[in-house]
């Protein structure tokens, strides 16, 4: 059977992986090695240097790629570096348009960065695709897409966004990383390139930090395979192998992630202490529609706004035994965080207003844990 027609969670466990032919090992060897030696100046077995390829990335890499149905996939040190990876497509003179509610890291980066590379970035509602058409100049060669936003759980219409992409030839580009794969693949709503930050669901564990560049054109991956050669941005054989052992079981942790989401996100919403949740999964969430529509799924990141002053939002994030305090997503234990101080402590202040981000909101990463022990520890933490 040709993999590609094989399930999706069947190739989360076998792409990249059969391939011992010295043993016939269950899984992926590790190569931890800096070079490889050649047979002759003119001959090597595929491999010359770790910077440049390895097989335990490698195999990674062809994973990634299928499951998001590119063609092909770099595997970096940190989602950042996938991030910084992505935005070697673009060059000095260019314009990006990106969405105003994104996450704090890809904020200061587009903010921050670029503008010292040369590159001008307009931010964007993106909810309704009009702005974006309304942003586009001469120069604009790309749009940014983030979508469910982070922290605040914004749907993007990636249809749409795409559609007008098309229209003047622009490059989109989409971190997929709340979602994962196994919920949404944009590659088949029309995207160019997908990133990760691996460090989240695709891992799943949270013992690595890593990212993801998948494209879906010869051109694209070409330049994002020279640049991460070239910059330096591979992950390590040892954390490529960690996270291709944590693909493995993508989807029934997904499946678990979200059943747990749903019922907190009906719990929240019903709390005398929480003034607003949001969450795709809610009826009431109002791009509700289009999440069913372009999600197979609504994942396990809620966000909410609390009812009291800042000094209780702060005691009742510090009172929770099971929802640690902490940054970061997507592995089998929960944390929840406050994106003020935290997440989103990269953006201004008043950057951080403008994307609807109040002193009262919080962000919860719901885990595999058994449900109502989650639900218990959460209505305990907001009676303080
Ligand atoms: C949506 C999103 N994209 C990118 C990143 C950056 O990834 P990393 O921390 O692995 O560099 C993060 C990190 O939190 C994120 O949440």
């Amino acid at each position: 059977m040709n993999p590609r027609e094989q399930h999706f969670q069947t190739r989360c466990v076998h792409v990249g992986v059969d391939k011992d032919p010295a043993y016939n090992s269950a899984t992926t060897p590790i190569y931890p090695t800096s070079t490889f030696y050649w047979d002759d100046p003119e001959t090597t077995k595929g491999y010359d240097y770790t910077r440049s390829g390895n097989p335990t990335r490698r195999a990674l890499e062809e994973n990634l790629a299928s499951l998001e149905g590119g063609i092909d996939c770099r595997a970096t040190c940190t989602g950042m570096s996938a991030i910084l990876a992505a935005l070697q497509l673009f060059k000095t003179g260019d314009h990006l348009i990106a969405g105003h509610d994104i996450y704090g890291g890809t904020y200061r980066m587009l903010a921050d960065m670029l503008p010292d590379l040369g590159v001008e970035v307009t931010f964007v509602e993106m909810g309704n695709p009009e702005n974006v058409r309304a942003a586009i100049k001469p120069e604009t060669k790309g749009i940014w897409i983030e979508t469910p936003s982070n922290p605040l759980m914004n749907i993007v219409d990636i249809e749409a966004i795409t559609a007008i992409a098309k229209e003047r030839d622009l490059i989109t580009i989409a971190d997929n990383t709340f979602l994962s794969p196994y919920f949404q693949r944009p590659i088949e709503l029309g995207v160019d390139v997908v990133m990760h930050s691996t460090t989240k669901y695709l891992n799943g564990h949270s013992d690595v930090v890593g990212g993801a560049v998948v494209t879906s054109k010869p051109e694209h991956a070409e330049r994002i395979g020279k640049v991460v050669n070239a910059m330096g941005l591979g992950c390590s054989p040892f954390d490529a192998w960690l996270v291709l052992r944590g693909v493995k079981t993508l989807g029934p942790r997904m499946e678990v992630h979200e059943r747990n989401a749903g019922a907190i996100a009906a719990m929240l919403d019903e709390h005398p202490k929480v003034k607003k949740v949001y969450y795709p999964g809610l009826p009431s969430h109002p791009q509700h529609e289009l999440a069913k529509k372009q999600q197979r799924g609504f994942g396990a990141i809620i966000s909410c706004e609390l009812d009291g002053d800042v000094a209780y939002v702060k005691r009742a994030l510090s009172s929770a035994k099971l929802f640690l305090l902490a940054e970061s997503l997507g592995g089998v234990e929960s944390l929840w965080e406050y994106p003020d101080t935290m997440t989103h402590a990269s953006m201004t202040e008043r950057a951080r207003r403008a994307a609807g981000i109040t002193p009262q909101t919080i962000r919860l990463s719901v885990g595999i844990e058994y449900v109502d022990d989650l639900i218990d520890d959460l209505c305990t933490a907001l009676e303080v």
